[in-house]
Order: structure tokens, then sequence, then C-alpha cells
């Protein structure tokens, strides 16, 4: 194929990710970035005419009921974004003849094992946020069959909702915290994702085709929230955004009930990704470092000269 531009229609491009994308776009995308309010993905009819009015060449969703806790009690809406919206847009690049990269979570996974998931293990969610991400893999598979699903973890970045903001928030108010040490996991930045989705599009356009189904990517190395917080700390003290850094405490998940249960072992196998594509997990510490001067640099813009 090796066409020179790729027209991508970008979904929830107001998320960590979605901006993401749009930032690290390169140069032979022709973008068409699409917020929750220009695009409800759940609306089986606008995506079609939207669609049908853009024609893309690539779809990539980053658009995703992602409150996990509050999937407990919204589940159809959980399912109607994370299931019935991937399979409208499956279904659009299905009848289109385009094919359609999209984004997944280590929740799928019920967290009881020891070696990192490989994407030929067996999924079991624990909370309804994983059944309804895990529901929408299934049905896009089974509608869009040049679909590719890159699960991630942990995400974080400077734009929107995360750990890392969460905890500078917190820091700011208390002086000692606990943090859940008996999760291990690994933190993935967004803006590593994007680069990754972006790698997968370029191997896209040069050769025409991908292998594919599910793929698994995130950082390394593996951790704990409490060992992710107290590098969290470490480093923006280090940056200057926290002049005073709180005692962390580890704490058990009993001692931290939430309403959806978390999986003990979110680890990820990026081999896969690795060995077809040549995409290497990126060390989150160096990206979080990368996160935490940007958001300085955020808080310097704001205030007043
Ligand atoms: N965050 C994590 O730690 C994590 C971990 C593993 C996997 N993931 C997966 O990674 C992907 C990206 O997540 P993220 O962290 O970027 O999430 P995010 O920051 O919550 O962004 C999700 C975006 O989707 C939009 N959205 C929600 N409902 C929509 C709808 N009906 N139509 C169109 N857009 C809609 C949201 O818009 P509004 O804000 O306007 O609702 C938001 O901009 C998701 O597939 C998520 O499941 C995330």
């Amino acid at each position: 194929m090796n066409q020179l531009k790729l027209r991508v229609v970008i979904t929830g491009a107001n998320g960590q990710l979605g901006y993401e994308l749009c930032r690290h776009a390169p140069a032979w995308v022709e973008l068409v970035a699409l917020s929750s309010a220009e695009l409800d993905i759940t609306d089986e009819q606008a995506v079609s005419s939207e669609l049908t009015r853009i024609d893309p060449t690539l779809i990539i969703n980053s658009a995703a009921f992602t409150a996990v806790d509050k999937a407990e009690t919204e589940v159809e809406k959980a399912y109607a974004v994370n299931r019935d919206g991937v399979a409208f847009l499956g279904h659009y690049a299905a009848g289109a003849g385009i094919p359609m990269l999209h984004v997944s979570t280590d929740y799928v996974f019920p967290g009881n094992a020891s070696e990192p998931y490989t994407e030929d293990d067996v999924t079991g969610p624990t909370g309804v946020y994983g059944a309804s991400k895990l529901a929408g893999e299934r049905a896009l598979l089974a509608v869009c069959p040049r679909s590719l699903i890159m699960r991630i973890s942990w995400v974080f970045g400077s734009h929107g909702s995360n750990f890392v903001k969460t905890m500078l928030r917190v820091a700011e108010a208390r002086s000692e915290l606990g943090v859940v040490s008996d999760q291990q996991g690994c933190p993935t930045s967004a803006a590593s994702v994007a680069i990754a989705l972006w790698a997968l599009a370029d191997a896209y356009r040069q050769q025409g085709d991908l292998q594919w189904g599910v793929y698994h990517y995130s950082g390394k190395p593996a951790c704990s929230w409490y060992d992710f917080a107290q590098e969290i700390f470490a480093q923006a003290g280090k940056v200057g955004l926290l002049s005073t850094l709180p005692a962390v405490n580890a704490i058990t998940t009993d001692q931290y009930p939430t309403p959806a249960q978390r999986p003990a072992w979110s680890v990820l196998s990026s081999e896969k990704l690795h060995a077809l594509y040549g995409v290497q997990p990126a060390d989150w510490r160096t990206e979080l470092t990368q996160v935490l001067e940007e958001l300085r640099a955020q808080c310097t813009h704001k205030k007043p000269a």
C-alpha cells in the first residue's frame, strides 16, 4: 500500500490517550480528532453518518468508560460505551473496508497469576469495567476481522485524571498517606501508548496489512502502587513540584476497600508486540520524569507574572 497519508479518526480525543495520540500524530497523518461531544460512539446513527462523511482510512478508538468503581453501579453505561460503541465503530470499519486499532485493559484478567500475562492467557475480569472491556474486545473481533486490540495498564500522563495527579493532589493536602502495596502492575505513560499505536499505524501504511488480533503493551518494570507512589514523590521533590514530601505507608487491599475489586497481579508481557513490530516497552520512571516536568511547566504558566 505505502500510502503517503492516512486519514485517521481518533475517537475519545479529549481523554488521556486521545490527547497524546493527537500530540504525537506523525506528519503522514491527516488527523480527524473527535471528542465525546463531537462523536458519541454509543449513538449508532451518528457513528455511521459521521464516519461516512469523514471517510477515514483508519480508526483509532481511545473512547471508553474508564471509571472503574462507578462502572459497578453504572453497568448499562459501561457496556454501552465499552462494548456497544466499540461494535458500532467496528461495524462501520468492516463495511468501509478499513481497519481499526482499539485499546483495552489489564483488568480483563483475574489477577491471580505470578508470571506476566500473555495474549493467550485465560481472561476473567473481577469487575464490571473489565467485563465490559472484554465484551468490547469480543464484539470488535466478531464484526471487524481487521482490528487490532492493544491491552494496556496503569495509564498516566499530564492530561486527564490518573494516579500520578491524584498522588500530587493528596500530597498537597496531607503529610502522610497509605498506598496499596499488594497489587502489582506496570505503569504506562499515555504518550508511550500513543507512540506504539502510531508505530502500528505506520506498519499498516507501509505494508497494507497487520497481524490483527490482541496485543499487550505496558511500561517496565513492574511494581506496586506503593512503589509507584514512592517514585512519584521522590521525582516530584526533585523537579520542584512538591516542597515537602509526605510519609507513605504500605497498606493492603483489605485496608483500602473500593466498590470494584482490583486484580492483585496486573503485569502484562509486551513480548509479542516487540517480537512482531519491534515496539519496546518504555521505562515508566523516565516517562514519569517527562510528565512531571510537563506538569511543572503548566504550574509555571498558570502563575501570574
Ligand atoms: N486509564 C487507565 O489507567 C487505563 C488502564 C488500562 C486501559 N485503559 C484503556 O485505555 C484507553 C484510553 O483510556 P484513557 O486513560 O485515555 O481514558 P480517559 O482519560 O477516561 O478518556 C476516555 C475518553 O473517552 C471519552 N468517552 C467516554 N464515553 C464516550 C462516548 N460515549 N463517546 C465518545 N467518547 C467517549 C471520554 O470523554 P468524556 O470525558 O467527555 O466522557 C474521554 O475523553 C481506554 O480504552 C481505557 O479502557 C486505561
